[in-house]
């Protein structure tokens, strides 16, 4: 089976699955999401993903998820019909469907929807090389950046104008401040070699690569401050980069067509780069 999807205890392809119209996910953007990697079968950083999403629900009072173990189960059934080694894992629950009243309705399931697609790791090993380009963006986001939510219209937006910019990433820049990108967590390394990115707050997404990695850059005895920095010392940076569950790490080598350092990934995020895939290695035993 191709790209499959599991919705609310039915398993099957993903041309065939759907939720109601009157789904809040569809109606209201009333619901949250994860996206885990799979590799070699694996899924990378589980219990971090499954964290977040409890947070989330829990500040949303959205209830009726199954357990911890039978969602494990869940996934990891889907992971083995689609027989795709390396993908994508998304999961969304939403509050539910009902008749269309902005209050929460009373009585009505959570809708749980996974889906697993492949995904090809191995095309950020040359972009790890060459590094991407991206360009700043106003961010124009709600208050909660902090939740996962798929109310994601300034996200898609700000991409979009990447996309057409030819960039992969749009960073977001809220009161002169570099929050993160349009999905990923941004960070600089200063002329003295410190690692600076936006520190956790309801501006940005508490990334899972992102706390992996601090951890990684701590180990590795490399300086790290959680700080806003401006988008001013962006562009003064030596080098920048970027980190994801899609893109465990890059470096943005352009911004708003200006070359950041010296045009090429410099060697704070190659070194970065090194305890990335090695740790994704250790979690799941991929090899390219
Ligand atoms: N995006 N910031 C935003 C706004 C994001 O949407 C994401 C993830 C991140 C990085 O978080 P993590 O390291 O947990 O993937 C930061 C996912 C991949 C997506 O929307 O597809």
């Amino acid at each position: 089976m191709p790209a499959v999807a599991y919705v609310n205890g039915r398993y099957g392809p993903i041309a065939e699955a759907g939720v109601s119209v009157e789904d809040r996910g569809f109606q209201f953007a009333d619901s949250l999401y994860e996206v885990v990697a799979v590799l070699n079968g694996r899924f990378l950083d589980w219990e971090k993903h499954l964290w977040r999403l409890r947070r989330g629900l829990s500040a949303l009072f959205i209830e009726g998820l199954p357990s911890d173990a039978a969602l494990a189960h869940i996934a990891r059934r889907l992971v083995g019909l689609s027989r795709y080694a390396d993908g994508l894992l998304y999961i969304q629950v939403s509050r539910g469907a009902g008749r269309r009243d902005h209050p929460f309705p009373s009585d009505t399931p959570a809708t749980l929807v996974l889906t697993m697609r492949r995904f090809d790791f191995r095309q950020r090993l040359p972009q790890l090389e060459t590094g991407v380009p991206a360009i700043s963006v106003p961010d124009q986001r709600w208050a909660r950046c902090d939740l996962k939510t798929t109310g994601l219209l300034p996200a898609v937006l700000a991409k979009q104008e990447a996309r057409a910019a030819g960039a992969f990433e749009a960073l977001f820049v809220k009161d002169g401040t570099v929050t993160e990108g349009g999905s990923t967590n941004i960070y600089m390394v200063t002329a003295d070699g410190v690692i600076v990115t936006h520190p956790l707050s309801a501006r940005i997404l508490p990334g899972i690569a992102r706390d992996t990695l601090l951890d990684l850059a701590r180990e590795a005895q490399m300086k790290v401050e959680e700080r806003p920095f401006t988008i001013e010392e962006a562009r003064a940076a030596p080098e920048l980069f970027l980190t994801s569950t899609t893109a465990p790490i890059l470096p943005i080598v352009r911004l708003d067509g200006g070359a950041v350092g010296t045009g090429r990934p410099g060697p704070v995020t190659a070194r970065l780069g090194q305890l990335a895939w090695a740790e994704i290695g250790r979690q799941t035993g991929w090899k390219p």
